[in-house]
């Protein structure tokens, strides 16, 4: 193997979109160490990165970024370069449940991933960079018209987009104040592989193969801009490489569904995949009462990405979705250990035990 150029710190990379940017960093930049930092929560899952986990450029630490001397010792054992920090509560829905797990990993976990990187780097930041990944929720919520921009005034509506609006102004405060070389990225809704199945997609694939009632909440008509997830990990890897400091990048698929156009695409697709008579999965669409204060519309104008760096989505959702309905339906094995155990006290909890 080559000699180590450098070594990313990759916080929640046993995650999804983490897993995603893990196997991507390992397998394309061997010059590079990956070292994956994760705390193992109900969404953290280290089958998610089994393929590459042998791999002679990666190693994984078990940390929760909340902890300052945990941090303070990963930073002293790998000296990393660069932080990209995923970590994080990320379901709206468990924000409303436990709005103040959200605020400590959000908040305090961003805030003492910046302050121990502060440390360790001040005495001199060049070839250092700490890349915070953000959701575009932290714009609020659109009406039928227009798109978020990066300097869309922030307008966080539920406890999850707050706490993370508020990650996002501790990595710009740290950027300003301190001079720690930052860099953000807002993205859309994401779906493929790996997905925790709480989010919308792999939720309604699991309930379809197992014939049970798909909630929609409330009338179906909130709209998403869904994004397959190795293309915001291939969007991470061009803002690392070719991104600024101090700059802000929307990351997002110009692919906007009302969630029940969503749903009734997945159902048709799925009857067909199963053998299913048409209308099958459709017959288990069931409204249910709806999200507190639910978001009406999310999407991104991702213009600057395009003409800074060149990044554009290389799937069309159609394919994207298909991979995507395949790859639960292959890998079973995974769903139901992830769904065993807490998972069903959850969904209990959520959705009644229908
Ligand atoms: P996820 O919930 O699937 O994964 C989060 C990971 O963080 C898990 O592996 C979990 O174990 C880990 N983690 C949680 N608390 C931790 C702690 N205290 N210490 C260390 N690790 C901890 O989330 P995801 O969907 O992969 O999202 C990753 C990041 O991307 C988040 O910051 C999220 O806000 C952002 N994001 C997600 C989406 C999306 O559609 N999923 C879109 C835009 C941005
Ligand atoms: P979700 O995957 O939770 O992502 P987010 O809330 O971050 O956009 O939800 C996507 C959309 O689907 C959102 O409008 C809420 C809706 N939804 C349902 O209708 N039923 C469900 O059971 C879930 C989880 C989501």
């Amino acid at each position: 193997m080559s000699a180590i150029e450098k070594t990313i710190l990759v916080t929640g990379g046993a995650g999804f979109i983490g897993n995603h940017v893990v196997r991507r960093l390992v397998r394309n930049y061997p010059q590079y160490k990956v070292v994956n930092l994760d705390a193992l929560t109900y969404a953290g899952n280290l089958e998610n990165v089994a393929d590459v986990a042998d791999a002679g450029n990666y190693s994984f630490v078990k940390a929760d970024i909340t902890d300052l001397e945990a941090i303070r010792s990963v930073f002293a054992v790998y000296s990393p370069d660069v932080v990209i920090h995923l970590a994080a509560e990320s379901h709206v829905d468990r924000s409303i449940e436990d709005p103040l797990l959200f605020v400590k990993t959000n908040l305090l976990g961003t805030a003492t991933m910046l302050q121990v990187a502060k440390e360790a780097w001040q005495a001199d930041f060049s070839g250092k960079l700490f890349y915070h990944v953000s959701t575009d929720e932290v714009y609020g919520s659109l009406g039928t018209e227009g798109f978020f921009v990066e300097d869309t005034p922030y307008d966080p509506r539920s406890p999850y987009s707050a706490s993370k609006a508020g990650s996002d102004h501790l990595v710009r405060a740290w950027g300003h104040t301190f001079g720690l070389p930052v860099v953000l990225s807002n993205c859309s809704n994401n779906y493929g592989p790996y997905q925790f199945p709480e989010k919308l997609l792999p939720l309604f694939i699991n309930n379809i193969r197992h014939l049970k009632p798909l909630p929609v909440y409330g009338k179906g008509i909130n709209v998403r801009d869904w994004l397959y997830v190795e293309d915001h990990a291939r969007a991470i890897d061009d803002i690392l490489h070719k991104g600024s400091v101090g700059e802000t990048y929307n990351i997002g698929g110009h692919n906007e569904y009302r969630n029940i156009d969503l749903i009734h695409l997945l159902c048709k697709l799925m009857d067909k995949k199963l053998d299913r008579r048409e209308g099958t999965s459709a017959n288990l669409i069931t409204y249910v009462t709806d999200r507190a204060g639910h978001d009406m519309r999310y999407a991104i104008d991702a213009t600057k990405l395009k003409e800074e760096l060149g990044w554009t989505p290389s799937l069309k959702f159609e394919e994207g979705l298909d991979k995507t309905i395949d790859w639960y339906l292959d890998n079973e094995d995974w769903l139901e250990g992830v769904t065993s155990g807490a998972y069903q006290a959850y969904y209990d909890k959520m959705y009644g035990g229908n």
